[in-house]
């Protein structure tokens, strides 16, 4: 039986030209190294806007470097890639070029590995229905990953659903549409799958669904207070899981020195302000 600790960031949103939330970013970094843990994972949005520049990956890839695991491992979000293509609500999705450009620059966007009893997978929800290549790939690998023993574990930008699987989803940016929910939460009730970590929400928020806990991690960068059919708490952090075995448990830290941004104005209007915030030069006394 092997005893360790892995710490999930989510949603670290930093640029080198729009440095908006890198304090939180900075907060965060320093409060999961001091905590030594064995395994870091940042469930994607690492950049704030790296679909349309990529020196924000390049920027959010050398970052993400600064944490002292002996792991770390990142998956993609929106703001890395952009959504899929199916999403017909999102601005900004994913193409084989904004994909080619965070394999180079930041690295594999899906991906499994073992530690301790443990099996962990990462994946790219925006391959979902994207017809590309990668997306049968990517399925091929977790089938194939699915065989495993042990207990698994699986981290994604995306959270399958808010509360319930069969839900009807009206918004399809803020969970997997039902399609591919129904083919990956099939492949996972099948297998010994014991959790599914997402960010993307920026709220902090458990559901046991089937014996499968998914895990809504909180963002670094900012919360968001809008009154949403969501669910969780908005929340500024990250968490911290103790892995006992095939046992594991789950901690929230909420660093005092970072700072509970809220984001609510951004969504008020009939366009999110994040698109006219990353065109607007950062508004700085330098
Ligand atoms: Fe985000
Ligand atoms: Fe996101």
């Amino acid at each position: 039986m092997t005893d360790f600790r892995l710490v999930i960031l989510s949603d670290t949103h930093v640029s080198a030209t729009h440095p908006l939330f890198f304090h939180n970013f900075e907060v965060a970094l320093e409060a999961a190294n001091a905590l030594a843990p064995d395994v870091v994972i940042v469930t994607g949005d690492l950049s704030l806007n790296g679909p349309d520049a990529p020196g924000d990956l390049d920027f959010a890839a050398a970052q993400m470097r600064r944490f002292s695991a002996k792991v770390t491992k990142l998956v993609p979000g929106n703001h890395d890639v952009g959504y899929s293509p199916a999403a017909l609500s999102a601005e900004q999705r994913i193409t084989p070029e904004r994909r080619q450009k965070y394999l180079e620059r930041v690295g594999p966007d899906f991906w499994k590995f073992d530690y301790g009893d443990w099996r962990f997978i990462g994946l790219n929800p925006f391959l979902f229905e994207s017809g590309f290549e990668a997306e049968s790939e990517q399925l091929a690998m977790v089938v194939e990953a699915m065989s495993y023993s042990g207990p698994i574990g699986v981290f994604t930008h995306v959270p399958f659903f808010s509360d319930h699987p069969n839900e009807d989803d009206p918004d399809t940016t803020a969970t997997v549409r039902p399609g591919p929910r129904a083919d990956y939460l099939g492949l996972f009730d099948a297998a010994d799958l014991r959790f599914v970590a997402s960010g993307h929400i920026h709220r902090n928020k458990r559901v046991i669904v089937d014996g499968i806990t998914h895990i809504w991690a909180p963002g670094t960068a900012f919360m968001q207070s809008t009154p949403s059919p969501l669910g969780g708490v908005p929340w500024v952090g990250f968490l911290e899981m103790t892995f006992s075995g095939e046992r594991f448990s789950i901690v929230t830290h909420e660093p005092e020195d970072m700072i509970n941004m809220d984001l609510r104005n951004w969504s008020r209007g009939s366009e999110h302000r994040y698109f006219r915030i990353v065109e607007h030069p950062h508004r700085s006394p330098v």
